[in-house]
């Protein structure tokens, strides 16, 4: 028998209080294990909200949500030990250093003494930034922000990963640097579930993807199939504008 999907999402629909239309609308999708999905769309589209509920940060106003078997409104505590968060914007202490950042998070997630400084110095390490430890975050670079921020979501070495648009704003060498650690860390095992505005990218690194606009999804499948359906457009980027449109959103 083939695995539960570790992710369900079924009829997921979020109304904010005065919104005349939901940010997302009934969408229901299947995540399997050990796949790095890829949620596409434009501005507004609904992807960070769709996240955000994955996320248990905010309940639906209706639908349903497993992952890993557990209800995501009954279950969220255990549900969060057991996934990692990379939110859009830089969720940092700006005056605090590197250190005490993800020693912060890590305390968060149950880590403590030298179990936690040993991963946050691999870490530090993996990413370039070990002489950067005890510097104030203030003072760093957008890319080096990045890569704390995403290291702040891995620490406890979540079973899925959700991580929304982590390669935004920075140069092609700390990109790369976050791709790779990326696809190694889904080569172990970890599920990934991603938000890009990168289609080349998201083309290249994942199994499938989504790709949502106005709430709902309106094309799912392995990027490389879906171009393969639609020889005419070339790429994914070419059947996203075809898909989306041209006109901007917000
Ligand atoms: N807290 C909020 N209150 C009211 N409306 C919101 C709120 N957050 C998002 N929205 C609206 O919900 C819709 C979906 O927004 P969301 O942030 O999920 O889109 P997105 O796909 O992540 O966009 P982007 O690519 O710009 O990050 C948009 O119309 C947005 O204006
Ligand atoms: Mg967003």
């Amino acid at each position: 028998m083939p695995d539960r999907p570790i992710i369900e999402i079924r009829e997921l629909t979020k109304r904010y209080k005065g919104a005349d239309e939901p940010a997302i609308n009934s969408i229901s999708l299947d995540i399997n294990k050990n796949e790095i999905f890829g949620l596409l769309g434009p501005n507004g589209a609904g992807k960070t909200t769709t996240i955000s509920i994955l996320c248990g940060l905010f309940p639906p106003t209706k639908g349903s949500v497993t992952i890993n078997g557990l209800d995501i409104h009954a279950d969220i505590r255990k549900i969060k030990q057991i996934i990692g968060v990379v939110p859009q914007d830089i969720a940092l202490y700006p005056t605090l250093t590197a250190r005490e950042n993800l020693t912060f998070f890590g305390n968060m997630y149950g880590l403590r003494g030298k179990v936690l400084k040993n991963k946050i110095d691999d870490y530090l390490t993996e990413f370039g930034l070990e002489r950067h430890a005890g510097k104030m975050v203030a003072r760093f670079s957008g890319g080096m922000k990045r890569r704390v921020n995403l290291i702040a979501g891995l620490l406890h070495d979540p079973k899925v990963i959700f991580l929304d648009e982590p390669t935004v704003g920075i140069d092609v060498q700390s990109r790369l640097e976050i791709l790779n650690y990326l696809k190694l860390i889904n080569k172990k095992g970890t599920t990934i579930i991603y938000t890009s505005h990168y289609m080349e990218e998201a083309e290249n690194l994942c199994s499938r993807v989504a790709i949502i606009d106005r709430g709902s999804i309106i094309s799912l499948g392995n990027p490389k199939e879906l171009v393969a359906e639609h020889p005419e457009f070339k790429n994914l980027e070419n059947i996203f504008i075809h898909l989306t449109g041209k006109e901007l959103r917000d």
